[in-house]
């Protein structure tokens, strides 16, 4: 695990009026994850239209090669970049998470006009809630594409 020392990393903690000390500045842990992102999402983009503009429609595009791939080579390869895209943009939000959750608090707290504290102990209850939630919601849209799916008729 990284030790981190930025401003943002300390006012996460509450309870330390210390400075960590630090192996990595979590500005630059942000700096290259951000990089490391923008870069995932133009390659996905590239294969993205690759596959919907260059190659011929899935169905006839069996025997057609681009620098050495065919097109289901080039469509696991564009899911697994999409892949390591959702990875990283999880530990983007992650990185970001108090930060979220201090926007959130001090909306509530102008709706119920008093103050609404987010504690790390319920930012992980939140966080963790939010990500049970989108993965049952990405089963049941999986689920229900499985159940739906046709077979073509004989
Ligand atoms: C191509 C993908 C993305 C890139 C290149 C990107 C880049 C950035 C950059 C440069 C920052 C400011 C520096 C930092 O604190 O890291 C940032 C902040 C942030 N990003 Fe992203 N981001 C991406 C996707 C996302 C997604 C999908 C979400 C949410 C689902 C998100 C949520 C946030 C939040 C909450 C902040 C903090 C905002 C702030 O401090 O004002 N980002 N992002």
């Amino acid at each position: 695990m990284l030790a981190l020392d930025d401003a943002e990393s300390q006012s996460a903690s509450h309870t330390s009026t210390k400075p960590k000390k630090s192996a990595i500045s979590r500005t630059i842990v942000n700096f290259l994850l951000d990089a490391l992102l923008l870069a995932i999402f133009v390659a996905l983009a590239a294969a993205a239209l690759i596959l919907r503009f260059i190659f011929p429609p899935a169905t006839q595009a069996d025997g057609w090669t681009l620098w050495s791939r065919d097109y289901d080579q080039w469509s696991a390869g564009c899911f697994n970049l999409f892949g390591l895209f959702a990875l990283c943009v999880l530990v983007h939000v992650m990185l970001h998470w108090s930060w979220i959750c201090g926007v959130v608090g001090r909306q509530i707290s102008k709706w119920r006009s008093r103050p609404v504290r987010i504690d790390d102990a319920a930012q992980t209850v939140y966080g963790v809630g939010l990500l049970i939630l989108l993965l049952i919601s990405l089963g049941v849209a999986v689920a229900a594409a499985a159940l739906s799916i046709r077979e073509p008729p004989l």
